[in-house]
C-alpha cells in the first residue's frame, strides 16, 4: 500500500501495477443521538434443527464439505489457473440440478464455451441454468427475482463489478464488496453459494485470502500439472472439519472420484529398491497410503543440496539433524532428494520416521522390505512417538496387503495388533533401532 502516486510497486516490482482506491469511510460516527435497541442474551441450549444438507452426490465433494451443502453458506473454491474449479463445479452444479434450481454465471467464459464444456463431459442435458454475466447489480436482480436458485455459481469472483465502485474488476474493493453483497443476499434467500477464486492471475490483484475471512467455507483444488491427480483440500469450514480431502483424477470426461487413493498413489511402486518407504497416513478420517522416496547421493557442492517435493523442508532438516547428532548418520556431505510419490502434500509428523527410513535405506543401499508400512513421529532426542489412529491405518494397510508395520513403541511388542488383521508389527523406539534394521539387513 502506499499513500501517493507510485509507478512502481516497492513489493513486486512491477511497473504500473498500483491501482488507486477511494478510502473507505473508516471514522466512526460516534454514537450521539439515538439510543439503542437492548439486546436479548440466550443460553447455549436451545432447539436448534439439525442443518439440513444439499448433497451434490460426489462424495469426495460432499465429505470435503462436511457431508454436504448448507442452504444459505457461501463456499470459495480457490485454485491455480487451469487446475479444473470450473469442471469441477459444472459437474456439481449438473448433479446438484436433480433436486434444485442451479444457477451457473459465468464471467469468464462464454456460454457456448461453458456448453462445450458440458458436452465433453456429458452434461449437456442436465437442467443447469446457465448465463454470461459480470455486473453485480444484474446479478443480485436476477438472483434476488421471484424464484431464486437453490444453488448459484460464480465462476469468478473477480470477474464480478460493481458500477458504484470506481476500480477496476479483481480489485480488491471491487472483490470485497461484490462478494459481500452476494453472501447478503444467499444468506437472505437460503441459497448455496459457490464462488470461485483465483489464486494467482496475471493482473488480478486480489486474491481469494480477502475472502476467506466472509465465506463459510474455503476449499482449495490443488494439483501438480505432472500429474492428473487433484486435491480438494477444506481449509476452513465452518460447518465441519477441515482435515478432510478428496482425491479425483482428471480424466477427458472430466474429474473422476477416486474411492481407494491408496491402491492409486502406489500403483506404481517398484518394490524392493533402495531409498522407498510405504508411509501410512491419515486425511482427514481417511487413511491414505503413499510411497515416500528418498535419495542420498555423494555431493560436489561445499552446501549439498536438499531437495524437497510434498513435504516440509524444515522437517526433513530435522530428521537429518536428529540422524547426524543422535544416531551418528551423518549426511551433510551428500545431496537429499525426498519425493511424496504422486503429487500429495503431507502434513502430519506422523511421517517422520517414513522418512527417516527411506533415507537410511537410500543412503545403507538396502531396501525397505516391500511388504512393510511405516508411521510415527521423530522428538529431537530421536524417540519415536506415538500418533494418532494407529488402528486406521494398520487396518488401510492389512487390506493392501502388507504384512509388516514399523510403528511407534507405544504399540506392544511382538503381538499382532488387533486392528491389522495379522499385520506383523515391528515397535521402534529410538530412531537408532531403524538403523539397526538396515545393518542387519531387516
Ligand atoms: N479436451 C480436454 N480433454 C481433457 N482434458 C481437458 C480438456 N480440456 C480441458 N481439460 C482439462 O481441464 C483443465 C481446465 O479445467 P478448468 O477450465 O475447469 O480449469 P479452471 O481451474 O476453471 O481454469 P481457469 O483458472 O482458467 O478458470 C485443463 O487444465 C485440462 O487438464
Ligand atoms: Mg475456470
Amino acid at each position: 500500500m502506499t499513500p501517493r502516486w507510485a509507478g512502481k510497486c516497492e513489493a513486486c516490482g512491477g511497473w504500473n501495477t498500483i491501482v488507486e482506491e477511494a478510502p473507505r469511510d473508516e471514522v466512526p460516527k460516534g454514537l450521539s443521538g439515538k439510543a439503542g435497541r437492548r439486546i436479548d442474551f440466550v443460553g447455549l441450549e436451545g432447539q436448534a434443527a439439525p442443518l439440513p444438507r444439499l448433497i451434490t452426490a460426489i462424495a469426495e465433494l460432499d465429505r470435503v464439505c462436511g457431508g454436504g451443502l448448507v442452504p444459505g453458506s457461501a463456499l470459495l473454491v480457490g485454485g491455480d489457473p487451469g487446475i479444473g474449479k470450473s469442471t469441477l463445479l459444472l459437474q456439481a452444479a449438473a448433479s446438484l440440478s436433480r433436486g434444485s434450481a442451479v444457477a451457473y454465471i459465468s464471467g469468464e467464459e462464454a456460454v457456448d464455451q461453458v456448453r462445450m464444456r458440458a458436452q465433453r463431459l456429458g452434461l449437456a442435458k442436465a437442467g443447469v441454468r446457465l448465463a454470461s454475466a459480470t455486473s453485480l447489480r444484474d446479478i443480485i436482480a436476477t438472483l434476488d427475482g421471484g424464484d431464486s436458485p437453490g444453488v448459484v455459481v460464480i465462476d469468478s469472483i473477480q470477474t464480478v463489478y460493481a458500477d458504484s465502485i470506481d476500480s477496476a474488476p479483481g480489485t480488491v474493493s471491487q472483490v470485497r464488496a461484490c462478494a459481500h453483497e452476494l453472501i447478503r443476499l444467499a444468506k437472505r434467500r437460503g441459497f448455496v453459494l459457490f464462488l470461485v477464486g483465483h489464486v494467482t492471475k496475471e493482473g488480478t490483484i486480489a486474491g481469494p485470502r480477502v475472502l476467506e475471512h466472509m465465506v463459510d467455507t474455503v476449499l482449495y483444488f490443488e494439483g501438480d500439472r505432472g500429474h492428473h491427480f487433484r486435491i480438494l483440500r477444506a481449509v476452513k469450514n465452518r460447518f465441519g472439519a477441515t482435515d478432510e480431502i478428496g482425491v479425483f483424477e482428471m480424466t477427458d470426461r472430466g474429474l473422476a472420484e477416486v474411492a481407494n487413493p491408496s491402491a492409486l498413489f502406489l500403483a506404481e511402486r517398484r518394490g524392493n529398491v533402495a531409498g522407498s518407504c510405504v508411509y501410512a497416513g491419515m486425511e482427514g478420517t481417511r487413511p491414505m497410503l503413499v510411497e515416500i522416496q528418498a535419495l542420498v547421493a555423494p555431493s560436489t557442492l561445499s552446501s549439498p543440496r536438499r531437495a524437497v517435493v510434498g513435504w516440509d523442508s524444515s522437517r526433513l532438516s530435522m530428521v537429518l539433524a536428529v540422524l547426524d547428532a543422535r544416531c551418528g548418520l551423518a549426511l551433510s556431505g551428500n545431496d537429499v532428494y525426498l519425493n511424496v510419490a504422486g503429487g500429495l502434500r503431507i502434513a502430519e509428523p506422523a511421517a517422520d520416521l517414513a522418512v527417516a527410513a527411506a533415507l537410511v535405506s537410500s543412503a545403507s543401499d538396502t531396501p525397505v522390505a516391500a511388504d512393510m508400512v511405516v508411521f510415527g513421529e521423530v522428538g529431537l532426542s530421536g524417540e519415536v512417538r506415538a500418533v494418532a489412529q494407529t488402528d486406521s491405518r494398520l487396518k488401510e494397510a492389512a487390506k493392501l496387503g502388507f504384512a509388516q508395520a514399523l510403528v511407534p513403541a507405544s504399540l506392544r511388542k511382538g503381538r499382532t495388533h488387533p486392528a491389522g488383521n495379522g499385520l506383523a508389527i515391528q515397535p521402534i523406539g529410538h530412531l537408532q533401532d531403524v538403523l539397526g534394521l538396515f545393518r542387519r539387513g531387516q
